[in-house]
C-alpha cells in the first residue's frame, strides 16, 4: 500500500513558512514546481492591523493587570495600550512638584517587556486635574503646565509613541469656541500651542497629538480644531498627530463623513488616530458601526492606528451601554468578528447565526502517474471554529499525499475525511484551503467531495 504523508500546518506564519518550504523540497525532489502556500489571515486584532501597517490598541486599568483573563486577552489581540487614567495629571502628579509615576510605570512595563506600543494620555486635559492646578495664578500656572508636560515626558522618554499633548480643549456645540478651563481662562488661546512646543522639546522622538471627542465627523467643534491644526501646520507649531476619540452610541452613531473627516485632517499633514473607539450597542448593528469605523481608518493612509476604550465590557467606563469587543466574559462579541475580519484577518468569534461550510475542489499539477488536487472550505455567513469535510478516489486511484490538514481514511482506503490541522477557526465568509496528490494507477477521474460540515 502506498504510504500516504501528511504534512502538518500549525496556525501561524512561521509554521505556514516551514510548510511551505516542506512542499516545496517534496515537489522539488520530485522535479516538480512547488505550490504556493495557502494564504492563512492573521488571527488576532493586532496582528491583522499590523498586516495593514497599523496597531490596534486598548485603553488598559493597571488594577485589572492581575485579572489573568485579562491580561490575556490583551496579550493576545492588542498591540499597543493606552494607560485609561493613570498618566492623567491627577494620578502623576496630585500636588505640585510631586511626581507619582508607579501606576503608569505598571502598565509601560507590561507593555514594553510584550512589544506593544504605549498612547500617553495625557498631559493637559480641564478632567481629573488636581485643584491645586485650578488655584495658581497666571505665572505660576504656565510654570506649572509647563513643568508637567516636561517631567511627565521625560520620565517615559523613549517609551511613549504618541502624546496627547492636549485633550478636549474645544466646546461642544455650534460655537467653536475654546472651552473654559484654568488653561484656558488664565493663559489664553497660546496655551495650546505652547504646550506642544515643550512637549516636542521633551521628547523629540514622541508623535504629539491633539485629542477631542464628537469631532469624528464634520461639525463646526472639529471645524475648529480643523482650523487650529492648519494654523499649527502653517506657522511650524510642532503638531503630528489627531486624535479621534470615536465614543458612539444610539444618539451619536458614525457620522456617514467620518473617512472623509479623518482625510481632510490627514491633508494637513499630520497622522489621524482613533484613540477611544467604543460603540454602545449589540449584536449585528454595533458589529456594523465597528466595522464600518476600521474601513474608514484603513482608507486613509496616515490613520496609524485604532484604539478602543477598554477591553471586557464590565471594566468599560459605560458598561452599561456593553460598547466593546469583548463581553463580561471575555467572550468575543460580533463586533470583535467584524473588526478582525474588516481588518482582513480570520478568527473564530461570535458571530451568533448558525455554522456552515461549502467546499470546491480544482485540480492543480498533473503528471503522467499522478495530480495534486486542492479543496477550499468556505465559511458561511458566521464565523465557524471547526469544518470536516471527505474526498472519494475512484479505485485504484490512492491518494498518496495531503497537506493542511488532517486526514482519517475508511476501511477502503478510497474515502478521506478531512479535518483542519490545529486551528479550524474561519471568520464569516473566509476561506482555507487543504491538498492532496492522487496517484492515478490507470484513472484520471476527478476526485468526488461529500458535503462540508462546521462547527
Ligand atoms: O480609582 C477611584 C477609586 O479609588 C474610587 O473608589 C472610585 C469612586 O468613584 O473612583 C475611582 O476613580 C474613577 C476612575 O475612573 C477609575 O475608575 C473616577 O471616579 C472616574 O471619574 C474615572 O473615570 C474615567 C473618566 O475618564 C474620567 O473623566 C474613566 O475611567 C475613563 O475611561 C475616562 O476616560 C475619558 C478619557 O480620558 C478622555 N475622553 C473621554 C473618556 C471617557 O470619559
Amino acid at each position: 500500500m502506498a504510504t500516504r504523508t501528511s504534512i502538518r500546518k500549525a496556525p501561524r506564519r512561521t509554521a505556514r513558512t516551514t510548510l511551505v518550504l516542506g512542499l516545496a523540497g517534496l515537489l522539488a525532489a520530485a522535479g516538480v514546481t512547488a505550490l504556493s502556500g495557502t494564504a492563512q489571515a492573521a488571527s488576532t486584532l493586532g496582528a491583522a492591523a499590523a498586516e495593514k501597517g497599523r496597531y490596534f490598541g486598548t485603553a488598559v486599568a493597571a488594577n485589572h493587570l492581575g485579572e489573568a483573563a485579562y491580561a490575556s486577552t490583551l496579550n493576545t489581540e492588542f498591540n499597543s495600550v493606552t494607560p485609561e487614567n493613570e498618566m492623567k495629571w491627577d494620578a502623576v502628579e496630585p500636588s505640585r512638584g510631586s511626581f507619582t509615576y508607579g501606576a503608569a510605570d505598571r502598565i509601560v512595563d507590561h507593555a514594553q517587556s510584550r512589544g506593544m506600543k504605549v498612547r500617553g494620555h495625557t498631559l493637559v486635559w480641564h478632567s481629573q486635574l488636581p485643584s491645586w492646578v485650578g488655584s495658581l495664578g497666571t505665572a505660576d500656572l504656565r510654570a506649572a503646565m509647563n513643568n508637567h508636560i516636561t517631567q511627565v515626558m521625560t520620565h517615559w522618554k523613549g517609551k511613549i509613541h504618541s502624546w496627547d499633548v492636549v485633550n478636549e480643549a474645544f466646546q461642544d456645540g455650534s460655537s467653536g469656541a475654546r472651552r473654559s478651563s484654568p488653561f484656558q481662562d488664565k493663559l489664553g488661546n497660546g496655551f495650546i500651542e505652547e504646550a506642544f512646543r515643550t512637549a516636542r522639546a521633551a521628547d523629540p522622538a514622541a508623535k504629539l497629538c491633539y485629542n477631542d471627542y464628537n469631532t469624528d465627523g464634520v461639525n463646526a467643534k472639529s471645524n475648529a480644531v480643523y482650523n487650529m491644526v492648519r494654523d499649527f501646520k502653517a506657522r511650524g507649531v510642532p503638531i503630528d498627530c489627531v486624535g479621534f476619540q470615536s465614543h458612539f452610541n444610539s444618539a451619536l452613531s458614525v457620522p456617514s463623513d467620518y473617512q472623509a473627516n479623518l482625510q481632510r485632517f490627514a491633508d494637513l499633514g499630520v497622522d489621524v488616530q482613533i484613540t477611544e473607539l467604543d460603540i454602545e450597542g449589540s449584536g449585528t448593528a454595533q458589529a456594523n458601526s465597528y466595522s464600518n469605523v476600521v474601513k474608514a481608518c484603513l482608507a486613509v493612509s496616515r490613520c496609524t492606528g485604532i484604539t478602543v476604550w477598554g477591553i471586557t465590557d464590565k471594566y468599560s467606563w459605560r458598561a452599561s451601554g456593553t460598547p466593546l469587543l469583548f463581553d463580561g466574559n471575555y467572550n468575543k462579541k460580533p463586533a470583535y468578528t467584524a473588526v478582525l475580519t474588516a481588518l482582513g484577518g480570520s478568527g473564530s468569534g461570535g458571530g451568533g447565526g448558525t455554522a456552515s461550510c461549502s467546499v470546491t475542489y480544482s485540480k492543480q499539477e498533473e503528471w503522467s502517474d499522478r495530480f495534486n488536487g486542492r479543496v477550499t472550505v468556505t465559511a458561511g455567513s458566521s464565523a465557524i471554529t471547526s469544518w470536516t469535510t471527505t474526498v472519494t478516489v475512484t479505485p485504484p486511484q490512492k491518494i498518496s499525499a495531503t497537506w493542511n490538514g488532517t486526514p482519517t481514511w475508511d476501511s477502503s482506503g478510497n474515502v478521506m475525511t478531512m479535518r483542519p490541522n490545529g486551528n479550524g477557526s474561519l471568520a464569516a465568509g473566509a476561506s482555507t484551503s487543504f491538498g492532496f496528490t492522487v496517484m492515478k494507477n490507470g484513472n484520471s477521474a476527478a476526485p468526488v467531495l461529500g458535503s462540508c460540515t462546521a462547527s
